[in-house]
């Protein structure tokens, strides 16, 4: 139930950040170029149950935070938005609620089988036409520069080998001006809140993930990986120094999640 201490996390940071050989995979080191071909495997395993699981063990909370993210990007009719590790489309959905039918929302996943369980929710809908999916991945993001209103990411960059290659692409893709949104999982502040947190992550959660998906596995990777992830100032600091300005945060649910937003 480990939170990892400052220096590792600043070191697993430079190594994200320098392309170096060794990556994490939850607390387990292995080589940068094997992390990719293991985040699929974990989501092709979870691909099927991920929108019931993340219901249940949220409690129907991720909601929530993925509309009050949207909210705060304050989108604008017609507006290009990216939903970087999309996914299921949540986020992608609520922004293409809000840019209207001349609007655009792309959700851009490696992961076909996740991009797949999250289909039904806009075929035969108003939203199909504003919708595309696209397979591929963050740190190569295939848009030429300046193409997007909006870039947003939920809950995916903690998976991506070199987190800073991903960010980087989102501010090439972005115009100038452009908005990014990250929403990821984070450090709850209150001690006696965090060690409940720390009990229903590693004991609740794997044994439900089992139970309910026969997948104990997955649902151990899951809190590991958002131990091993920059707090809210470290990662704004990592936006900075890619060259995003107004980089703030705000911190929901006594900081399981936070949002991060930053202007090209
Ligand atoms: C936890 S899910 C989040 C899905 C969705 N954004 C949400 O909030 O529910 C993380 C997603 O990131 C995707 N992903 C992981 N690494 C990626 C990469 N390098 N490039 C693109 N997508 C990636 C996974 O396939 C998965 O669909």
């Amino acid at each position: 139930m480990e939170w990892l201490e400052e220096k590792k996390r600043r070191r697993q940071i430079d190594n994200s950040a320098q392309n170096a050989d060794e990556a994490y995979f939850g607390y387990e080191r292995i080589r940068a170029e094997a992390k990719t071909d293991r985040v699929m495997q974990h989501f092709n395993s979870v691909a099927r149950h991920y929108d019931f699981m993340n219901t249940l063990l949220s409690f129907g909370i991720h909601y929530a935070w993925k509309r009050t993210a949207v909210r705060m990007l304050k989108l604008a009719p017609g507006d290009r938005i990216l939903d970087v590790c999309g996914g299921t489309g949540d986020l992608a959905i609520l922004a293409a609620r809000t840019v209207g039918a001349a609007g655009r929302v792309i959700i851009y996943d490696i992961n076909r089988a996740m991009i797949q369980a999250g289909m039904h929710k806009v075929v035969d809908t108003d939203l199909a036409n504003r919708l595309g999916h696209i397979q591929g991945n963050a740190e190569f993001i295939s848009f030429p520069d300046g193409h997007f209103d909006t870039a947003m990411v939920g809950f995916g960059i903690r998976n991506v080998t070199h987190m800073e290659k991903g960010f980087e692409e989102m501010y090439r893709v972005l115009k100038p001006g452009g908005k990014l949104m990250c929403l990821e999982f984070s450090k709850p502040t209150w001690p006696v809140f965090r060690w409940l947190y720390d009990f229903y992550s590693f004991y609740i959660m794997p044994f439900l993930g089992q139970l309910i998906a026969g997948n104990k596995k997955a649902y151990t990777h899951l809190p590991e990986s958002i131990r091993m992830f920059p707090l809210p100032d470290e990662l704004a600091d990592v936006l900075k120094k890619i060259g995003f300005s107004q980089v703030t945060y705000r911190s929901l649910t006594n900081g399981i999640a936070v949002i991060h937003l930053a202007i090209k």
